[in-house]
């Protein structure tokens, strides 16, 4: 069964269409990337297969069920995004955690449960008391992927995630982000501009250009073995 499938999907905005994007599927539990430029539409799409923004045509179905404006604010509580901004509430990082699930009607005790593990997951167990904005960008990123894992969403749309961040935070975060995403069998659509990042976390990428999906396949039919042999590739996993 496919967790999302977008058919048709057209985004203008004023009289410039932003993207144009016939089909893409997401299984459940598969980690697909979606790459490409600056200005290719990917967050965009990723607004709209969020159900962040409306389409202008085209329908999203999560999980067998078509997106409308009666199950909207429904299917929205199903799934978390995170970007690249960790938009964090100006409280603890305990805080943060509990309140987005405490939002979504989890009880305290289930609540305190899960960000206890999350935070531990994601190596912040001992930040949990530090106010939000006394944070690293990098300790700031942790805490906005542990939130969204803590609401055990059925989808996670990662937008640039570690753009910000300096690139020993960057490659530290990916391996373990890869691992915890495998590790939780969770759908997810990771967008990036960065090939390089692709492999750590996925083994599917759709490539994005001009507001189209001009490639899809498994990383190895996209990129080819000769470019996944090129010493500028992380080591194939
Ligand atoms: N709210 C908006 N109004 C008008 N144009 C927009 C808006 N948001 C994005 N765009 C345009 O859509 C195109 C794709 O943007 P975006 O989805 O942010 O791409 P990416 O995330 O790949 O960098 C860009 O040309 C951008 O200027
Ligand atoms: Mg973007």
């Amino acid at each position: 069964m496919k967790m999302i499938v977008a058919e048709n999907l057209v985004l203008r905005l004023g009289n410039q269409e932003i993207f144009r994007v016939d089909k893409l599927a997401l299984a459940r539990g598969e980690v697909l990337a979606l790459v490409g430029p600056n200005g290719a539409g990917k967050t965009s799409l990723l607004l709209t297969l969020a159900l962040l923004q409306k389409p202008t045509a085209g329908t999203v179905r999560f999980d067998g069920e078509t997106a409308n404006r009666h199950n909207l604010l429904a299917l929205r509580r199903r799934l978390a995004v995170v970007f690249q901004e960790p938009l964090l509430l100006d409280t603890t990082v305990w805080g943060n955690v509990t309140t987005a699930l405490r939002i979504r009607g989890i009880p305290r005790r289930e609540a305190n449960a899960r960000a206890q593990k999350w935070l531990e997951r994601f190596g912040i167990a001992h930040l949990a008391r530090r106010p939000a904005r006394h944070l690293s960008g990098g300790e700031a990123q942790r805490t906005s992927l542990a939130r969204a894992f803590a609401l055990e969403p059925e989808v996670l749309f990662l937008d640039e995630p570690f753009a910000a961040l300096d690139l020993p935070t960057r490659n530290a975060l990916l391996g373990e982000l890869g691992g915890l995403l495998r590790e939780a069998g969770v759908t997810a659509l990771f967008v990036t501009h960065d090939y390089a990042e692709i492999p750590y976390v996925a083994e599917r990428v759709a490539v994005m250009y001009g507001g189209r999906i001009v490639k899809n396949g498994t990383v190895r039919e996209v990129f080819g073995e000769e470019l996944l042999a090129q010493k500028v590739w992380v080591p194939w996993r």
